[in-house]
């Protein structure tokens, strides 16, 4: 007899309270989405789920709107997706230049140095946006053969303008990687016609899908780059080379996908594609100046100028007579909507609000600014 330990004292169902979620994601999943989940599953080799994964291609190459073959989802969240871009792009010794405004900038850049990259950042004040002049500057500086910077800054609000960055990385020989993890879907972009490298997001903000996929797409010059590495990708598992043969007619074994989480990205791909991408942008456009201009009606002040805005994700400063937190654990507590505080820099000073994907809706903006109206009264 094998001696067994036992199982726990108690182990209660799952009994989670129905929350509003306005944070930084992940956002509310629709009710079609979580009943796809329910399906039972099929094997990652199955014909019928093979068919899926080409549907999937299909749906992310309209919503990056892109033409790129190699578009796939990786199996991880955006931190996945992300790591996949600079392990894949950077080899030892390339020169990097990181663009850093917000946490995430750190992290790009952080995982470019792990990747042996010669990694170099200019750097913005949380809230603000970089021009292309400065990029330039840098460059000049520091020809980077790889160039990184977040089009959504999650931990600020900032929304960066992308009209000419991809031509100031190509003309110094470099390839763009652009993190759309917190505005894909519910923010303008089109990665073809702004001529970026490489392009990730998560399935949880603006998508809507659960937490846990980060869809990426690789145009030419990226691949290129890929297919001349003279070392192989140090991580197994996000190697593009070894995972787009899953994703491509070769169907060669790569991991044992996650069948249902997959399935919940693709109908929330079917939602957005029947929705469309530009009435989906102005629903988030519009939520998110309804909340603008309810926060600035209750006397609060936004963190982030204007024009520079992220529709999907908004700092507010927390008022100096009030405790940042305790409000947040009475919203949650009282009207079970979730917010969030600052990270990094920003943490204790804004709370942040999330507009993303199925959360964008007025009765939610009207549900926060009505309980942020009596708690700060
Ligand atoms: C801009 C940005 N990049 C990357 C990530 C990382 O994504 P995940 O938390 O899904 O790993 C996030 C998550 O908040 C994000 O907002």
């Amino acid at each position: 007899m094998i001696p067994l330990s036992q199982p726990p004292a108690s182990s209660p169902e799952i009994d989670l309270p129905p929350r509003i979620l306005l944070g930084p994601g992940p956002s509310m999943v629709p009710p079609r989405v979580l009943r796809v989940m329910s399906t039972p599953p099929v094997g990652h080799m199955d014909a019928s789920y093979l068919a899926i994964m080409d549907r999937t291609q299909g749906l992310l190459r309209y919503v990056f709107q892109t033409e790129n073959a190699l578009t796939l989802v990786v199996p991880g969240t955006g931190t996945a997706a992300m790591e996949t871009a600079v392990a894949n792009m950077v080899e030892p010794g390339d020169a990097v230049l990181v663009c850093v405004n917000g946490y995430f900038g750190l992290r790009i850049a952080e995982m470019a140095r792990r990747c042996g990259g010669d990694v170099r950042t200019i750097t913005r004040p949380w809230g603000e946006v970089f021009s292309v002049d400065e990029i330039r500057a840098a460059l000049a500086e520091h020809p980077a053969r790889v160039v990184a910077l977040v089009h959504g800054e999650t931990s600020t609000g900032a929304a960066q303008p992308m009209e000419g960055i991809a031509a100031a990385v190509h003309d110094c020989g470099g390839i763009l990687i652009v993190d759309t993890v917190a505005s894909l879907g519910g923010v303008p972009l089109a990665v073809d016609a702004l001529d970026i490298d490489v392009c990730y997001t998560g399935s949880q903000k603006c998508l809507s899908a659960p937490p846990g996929l980060g869809p990426i797409t690789l145009g030419p010059r990226a691949v290129q780059k890929l297919e001349a590495r003279r070392t192989p990708v140090a991580s197994w598992y996000l190697d593009l080379t070894l995972l787009r043969q899953y994703w491509d007619t070769r169907r060669v074994y790569h991991h044992t996908a996650p069948i249902n989480l997959s399935l919940a990205l693709y109908e929330a791909l079917r939602l957005v594609a029947e929705e469309g991408l530009e009435a989906r942008w102005a629903r988030h456009r519009r939520c998110a100046e309804m909340l603008w201009n309810g926060l600035e009606a209750l006397g609060l002040a936004l963190h982030v100028a204007p024009e520079h805005r992220l529709p999907s994700l908004t700092t507010v400063r927390v008022p100096e007579s009030v405790e940042e937190a305790a409000i947040r654990s009475c919203l949650l507590a009282e009207t079970n909507i979730e917010i969030s505080g600052g990270l990094g820099e920003l943490k204790g000073k804004v709370w942040r609000i999330g507009l993303m994907g199925y959360s964008a809706r007025e009765e939610n903006v009207l549900a926060l600014l009505g309980a942020l109206d009596r708690l700060l009264g």
